[in-house]
C-alpha cells in the first residue's frame, strides 16, 4: 500500500457489566496514556456489540454510562479524546451491513472469540453474535483509524478488518481504507483468571472470585488475591521460570503491570518467599491503584444527565467523522445518493 494515512487511534469497549482489571490493564489504563500523544483519538462503548448476547435493557442503559464514567476515570479527556456511545452514531451499523458483504464466511468461521462465546450450542447463537466482527471492523474503517489499542484477545479481530480493508480497497480497485494496526503493549496484554491460570480473565465468567471488577471495594480486592490459586512453591529467581506455572506467571504481571516496572524485576525482588506474602503486597498495590478510580466512578454516575450529555456531544462529533466518509463510501461502492441535503 502506498497511500499513507493521518495517525488517528480508534478502540471499543463492551458495556456488558463487571469491567475487570484486564480490561483496565489491557485497554482502559493504556488508553488514558496513549491519549496525551494523540491527535485524535476515539474511544467507543460499543452499545451494539454487547446486544449480540441478551441485555437487559435498564442494566444496558446503566452499563453505558458506568462504562463512559470509566473511561473518563482512567484518565480520558472528553474534551480532548472524542468519547461516545456506538449507536448514537448511524455509520456503524450502515457501514457494518457493507463490509459484511465484503467479508467471506470462512473468515468468520475461523474467529475463537464466536466459538467461545457460543459454546457448545452454536445453532442457538444469534446471527449478530457470528457477524460481530464485521461491526468491529466497520467500528474502526468509518473513521478510516490507523492504530487500536486493545488487549491480545482482540488481535484477530483486528487482523480480521485489515483483511476486509484490503478486500474492499482490492475489489474496488481504490486505497480507499487504511490497513489499521493493533496496538497491544504491556505486561497486561492477556490478563488470567484468578482461579484458572490458562483461562482469560472476564466479564462473562460465572466466577466471581476469578475476576478484580473495577468497582470492587478493599476488602473484595484484597480477598480475592488471598485466594487466587497459586501453587506451592514460593517465587524464583527469574521470570522464565515461571513458564510452566500459569497461575503465579500471572500475579507477577498483574504486579508488574500495576507498578510499571518489568516483570523481571518484580521476580528478582521477591525471589526465594511465599505467595503469602506477595499476594498481600499485590494487594495493596492493586487497591491504592483501584480506589481512587472506583471513587472517580461513583462521583460521575452521580450525574447520569451529565454523562449522557458527554456521550450525545461525542457522538456528533463522531458522526462529522464517519458521515463523509460514508458518503464516500456509497458512490464507491455504486449507491445512488440523490436526496436533497438535511
Ligand atoms: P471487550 O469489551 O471484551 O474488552 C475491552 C478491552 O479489554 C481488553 N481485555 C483484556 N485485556 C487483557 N486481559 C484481559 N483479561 C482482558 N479482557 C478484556 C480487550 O482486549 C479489549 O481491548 N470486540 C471488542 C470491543 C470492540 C472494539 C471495537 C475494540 C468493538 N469494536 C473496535 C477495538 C476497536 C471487545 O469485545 O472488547
Amino acid at each position: 500500500m502506498s497511500k499513507t494515512f493521518p495517525r488517528r487511534v480508534f478502540s471499543g469497549i463492551q458495556p456488558s457489566g463487571n469491567l475487570t482489571l484486564g480490561n483496565y490493564l489491557g485497554a482502559l489504563r493504556r488508553f488514558g496514556e496513549m491519549q496525551d500523544a494523540e491527535n485524535e483519538a476515539l474511544f467507543c462503548v460499543v452499545d451494539m456489540h454487547a446486544i449480540t448476547v441478551w441485555q437487559d435493557p435498564a442494566k444496558l442503559r446503566s452499563a453505558i454510562r458506568e462504562l463512559t464514567a470509566a473511561f473518563i476515570a482512567c484518565g480520558i479527556d472528553p474534551q480532548r479524546s472524542i468519547l461516545f456511545n456506538q449507536s448514537q452514531v448511524p455509520a456503524h451499523a450502515e457501514l457494518g451491513w457493507i463490509l459484511s458483504c465484503i467479508a467471506r464466511i470462512g473468515w468468520l468461521n475461523r474467529m475463537t472469540q464466536f466459538k467461545d462465546k457460543a459454546g457448545k450450542d452454536r445453532e442457538a447463537a444469534s446471527v449478530g453474535l457470528y457477524s460481530y466482527p464485521t461491526l468491529m471492523a466497520a467500528d474502526i474503517l468509518a473513521y478510516h483509524a490507523t492504530h487500536v489499542p486493545v488487549g491480545d484477545d482482540q488481535k484477530q479481530h483486528v487482523e480480521l478488518t485489515r483483511d476486509i480493508a484490503a478486500k474492499f480497497n482490492h475489489d474496488y480497485g481504490i486505497e480507499f481504507f487504511p490497513l489499521p494496526e493493533p496496538v497491544i503493549e504491556g505486561a497486561a496484554t492477556r490478563v488470567m483468571s484468578l482461579r484458572d491460570g490458562t483461562k482469560k480473565m472476564s466479564k462473562s465468567d460465572p466466577s466471581d472470585m476469578s475476576r478484580i471488577n473495577l468497582r470492587d471495594d478493599a476488602d473484595a480486592i484484597a480477598q480475592k488475591i488471598r485466594k487466587a490459586r497459586t501453587d506451592p512453591d514460593p517465587l524464583p529467581e527469574r521470570y522464565a521460570d515461571l513458564e510452566s506455572r500459569p497461575e503465579a506467571r500471572n500475579l507477577v504481571n498483574i504486579y508488574a503491570a500495576l507498578a510499571d516496572e518489568e516483570p523481571d524485576a518484580v521476580v528478582a525482588s521477591f525471589a526465594g518467599r511465599p505467595f503469602s506474602e506477595f499476594k498481600p503486597a499485590l494487594a495493596e498495590l492493586a487497591v491504592s491503584h483501584l480506589a481512587p478510580i472506583t471513587a472517580r466512578i461513583e462521583e460521575l454516575l452521580a450525574d447520569p444527565a451529565g454523562i449522557d450529555r458527554i456521550l450525545g456531544e461525542g457522538a456528533d462529533r463522531a458522526a462529522a467523522i464517519a458521515e463523509p466518509i460514508l458518503d464516500r463510501t456509497r458512490e464507491i461502492v455504486g449507491f445512488v445518493n440523490s436526496r436533497p441535503a438535511r
